[in-house]
């Protein structure tokens, strides 16, 4: 008997599922960082852009590929490929994707998690700025208290996974997705109170060209992917649960919208900060980490608010490894013919033997060299291959497969299917989608691989 796809039970609930899978830690955690590593400003314009000319174009076609088919990734690109070309290769390169990212990010859900207990147990009672910054370097060195955390954020979303994602994933979603923004915005307006603020401001909005090197262009494009969770086949397997009668356009322009805001929103309450107490802004991945419990330390009731700010945290970044885990079982389910629970186990059980090396980084007890042999230690390494290359090469096939592969009639039924109105947009997608987008990302990705340097080509030609 043909089993009956699951939906989702409300728009809404899609919406919030979507928004929780794109807004998670990246934004509060590694765009802030991020913009401070590449200098500000003109990162974040680049970024905004990026949202809007490619991510949100990615975005919708995932949508639209994955309601089509109603299967996740390998199986959608096999079937509406009908068997030419191999292109469910690139629902195996989406599904490495995901595994790697699952990995390192439930490392970093794991400090989440670490901050919970210390918020609790007041670790930065009495402590100066420098000494609160200071316990993040003692967390990320520490081998066995991340392995322990890394065990635990992983168990807990194979508990989700495996009792009933949809209704566990639109139920919280629906909760604390509303919860994040109100102490965000909450955090926000405090933030803007603190002297630094006008700093921080003209640092994020005043566009610095000459900070941006080619690296920056590419992790800004990078950065639009990650934290709106496309390039993976996430979206596609979240599309395949949308019912025909939704609107996918308009559904994906509110959760690019919703990411886009939190990310911006969680930069201005984070550099205030920097600015405020003189750290530097280029701080890296322990930025969010080193800055929030100083500013916490400051508050009245900073005890309260430092613990539900990190269990927000570890509850967005829940909603963001589920997607990523969720699209693994559903693929693993399909290609092997396995049970739930077991694709969930193995899945799971994948990510943290990855996640193992991530989560050593620190205490470099496991591949000592890797920082002296690649540049990067293990963590910042499967960071930037996914971020800097999987992602946007597995974006532009897509883009290929939507825009050059798929029937332009087909394609237009399913995504204009659940509102006539953007049938008058259809071509302008379609020219983003078939030119535009594949284009940007070549461009972007030979500038990076240092096989063409159009800067210079286009500095000569002034
Ligand atoms: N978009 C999520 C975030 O910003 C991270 C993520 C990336 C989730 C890729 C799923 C897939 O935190």
């Amino acid at each position: 008997m043909k089993q009956q796809r699951e939906h989702w039970a409300s728009r809404v609930g899609f919406i919030l599922a979507a928004a929780g899978s794109a807004i998670g830690i990246g934004s509060v955690w590694r765009f802030p960082y991020t913009v401070g590593e590449n200098g500000g400003g003109a990162f974040v314009l680049l970024y905004i852009i990026f949202t809007f000319v490619i991510g949100f174009p990615l975005f919708i076609s995932e949508l639209t590929i994955g309601r089509r088919a109603q299967k996740a990734a390998v199986f959608a690109y096999a079937d509406l490929s009908k068997g030419k070309g191999n292109w469910k290769l690139l629902g195996w390169l989406n599904l490495i994707s995901c595994f790697i990212i699952l990995s390192y990010y439930s490392v970093v859900a794991g400090w989440c998690l670490s901050y919970v207990l210390m918020s609790l147990t007041q670790f930065s009672q009495g402590k100066s700025p420098e000494q609160i910054k200071h316990v993040f370097d003692i967390l990320f060195t520490s081998a066995d208290v991340n392995i322990l955390w890394l065990f635990i954020f992983i168990l807990i979303n194979v508990g989700v996974v495996i009792s009933g994602v949809r209704k566990g994933i639109e139920y919280w979603s629906k909760i604390l997705t509303p919860a994040l923004f109100v102490i965000l915005i909450g955090l926000f307006i405090y933030a803007t109170t603190m002297p630094g603020f006008s700093r921080a401001a003209s640092f994020l909005f005043y566009p610095d060209f000459s900070r941006l090197t080619p690296s920056g262009v590419l992790n800004a494009l990078g950065m639009a992917f990650f934290t709106l969770s496309v390039g993976l086949g996430i979206i596609l397997t979240y599309g395949s649960y949308m019912k025909s009668s939704e609107d996918i356009t308009k559904n994906g322009f509110i959760v690019t919208m919703m990411t886009l805001l939190v990310s911006l929103i969680a930069a201005l309450m984070i550099f205030p900060i920097v600015f405020t107490f003189n750290f530097a802004p280029a701080g890296g991945p322990g930025l969010a980490f080193k800055t929030m419990p100083v500013l916490f330390a400051q508050l009245p009731g900073g005890l309260v608010i430092s613990t539900v700010f990190f269990v927000l945290l570890v509850f967005t970044a829940l909603t963001s490894s589920i997607s990523l885990l969720e699209m693994l079982v559903a693929n693993l389910i399909e290609l092997f013919k396995w049970s739930r629970i077991k694709a969930s186990i193995i899945a799971a059980s994948i990510a943290f033997a990855l996640g193992v090396p991530s989560a050593l980084s620190g205490s470099k007890t496991l591949f000592p060299n890797w920082k002296e042999i690649y540049g990067k230690d293990f963590f910042d390494t499967m960071n930037y291959i996914t971020q800097s290359w999987m992602m946007p090469v597995a974006g532009l096939l897509t883009t290929i497969f939507i825009g050059w592969i798929l029937k332009k009639s087909d394609v237009k039924a399913e995504l204009t299917s659940g509102s006539k109105i953007w049938s008058k947009w259809f071509p302008v997608w379609l020219f983003l989608v078939r030119f535009i987008v594949p284009a940007a990302i070549i461009v972007i990705v030979l500038q990076e691989a240092g096989i063409v340097n159009f800067i210079e080509l286009f500095s000569n030609t002034q």
